[in-house]
């Protein structure tokens, strides 16, 4: 290692957030987050919503620390520590000829790293910023570290910071394996299809509320792991079959297929929410004004247009069988949910389905 206190070696990556179209909801472990079931997953167009993170390391720096949209932040959860240290008994030998660095192996141990990360969304409103943002850390500093680890192993290592961060490692279409080792080593992503495989798709998401939610996903899945046992049918019982014939759909880019399981599966989630004690309630009235608003619509046209899905908050999810479609619903949208009225709508933002971007 260069002597010198003053050198600063850095890495930079971008990750775009990605919405669950076959939903990850409840674990059988909560230290190494293995989930109850596998999911299905879009990965997002990363001009809109991703993280951006830039990870440094120096002798100069005393301990590791990490700033949040400028913000300091702690480090002292288990999940980072998970994931830092994961990543550090990977690191190899990293040399910069040029400004005459040399780190070993061995030295990673020794050495504090700085990471600064700014999401372009909404923290925590249920935009999945624990998804981007976890990917986003292990990516970047697996890169610093010059890890040899491919990317499904990576999202094993992200999988611990946050579940659904460990599909953020690919591209287009991917699944979350859930896994059958204790250990979780089995529990990764997978990419199903290459990331310009169906291109027509567009993405517009609805953001009803900016507000961070008031039930985490982390919480809210505990409860009704313990309380739900619709939760434990849908893991068992439906869930192993969607996921077959959500695979068969997105092969075959079957849309009408695509719109119904998404559908049935964005609403089920919302009934384990309902089924669990206390409840929870993730969509508010507006949520349940642009269900009913794309379901009539889908019905109008005899086969579905527009497929809805939401996450653990109140922001809707739409997306589009083609840009025709896409540019139909948006004037809709923006003509019955005008933007700032009474519907507590504020913006929308388009997207498209989109390839891991490395920014660095
Ligand atoms: C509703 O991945 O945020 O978005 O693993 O506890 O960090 P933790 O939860 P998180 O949960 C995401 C839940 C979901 C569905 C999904 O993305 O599959």
């Amino acid at each position: 290692m260069a002597d010198s206190k003053k050198w600063v070696l850095m890495a930079t990556a971008q990750t775009p957030t990605n919405i669950a179209v076959i939903k990850y909801w409840g674990k059988r472990d909560e230290t190494l987050i293995l989930p109850v079931n596998d999911s299905i997953s879009v990965t997002l167009d990363p001009s809109h919503l991703c993280t951006t993170t830039t990870v440094a390391v120096s002798p100069g720096f005393e301990q590791d620390r990490m700033w949040l949209n400028g913000k300091e932040i702690s480090l002292s959860g288990g999940r980072f520590q998970s994931c830092l240290r994961e990543i550090r008994s990977r690191a190899c030998d990293v040399e910069d000829k040029e400004k005459g660095i040399k780190i070993e192996k061995k030295d990673w141990e020794k050495l504090h790293v700085h990471i600064a990360s700014y999401n372009n969304f909404p923290t925590a409103a249920g935009l999945a910023s624990s998804a981007a943002g976890f990917a986003c850390l292990v990516f970047s500093l697996a890169k610093l570290m010059n890890l040899k680890e491919n990317p499904s192993q990576l999202s094993a290592i992200a999988r611990q910071g946050s579940g659904s961060a460990c599909r953020s490692l690919f591209g287009g279409f991917v699944k979350w394996i859930m896994g059958k080792d204790e250990n979780g080593s089995d529990s990764l992503a997978v990419q199903l299809v290459e990331e310009e495989h169906w291109n027509e798709l567009v993405i517009i998401i609805a953001v009803v509320s900016a507000r961070q939610k008031e039930t985490s996903s982390t919480s809210g899945m505990r409860e009704s792991v313990e309380t739900s046992l619709l939760l434990q049918h849908r893991a068992k019982e439906i869930v192993p079959k969607r996921i077959v014939k959500m695979e068969e759909a997105i092969k075959n880019r079957d849309f009408s297929s695509f719109a119904q399981l998404t559908c049935a599966d964005s609403n089920q989630f919302h009934a384990v929410c309902l089924d669990t004690s206390p409840p929870i309630f993730y969509m508010n009235d507006t949520s349940h004004r642009i269900i009913s608003y794309v379901e009539k619509w889908n019905r109008s046209e005899g086969s579905p247009q527009v497929a809805y899905t939401f996450d653990a908050g109140p922001n809707a999810v739409l997306i589009a069988r083609d840009r025709q479609v896409a540019a139909q619903l948006l004037r809709r949208l923006l003509f019955f949910f005008p933007p700032n009225s009474d519907t507590d709508l504020n913006s929308y933002v388009l997207g498209d389905k989109s390839i891991l971007h490395d920014a660095g």
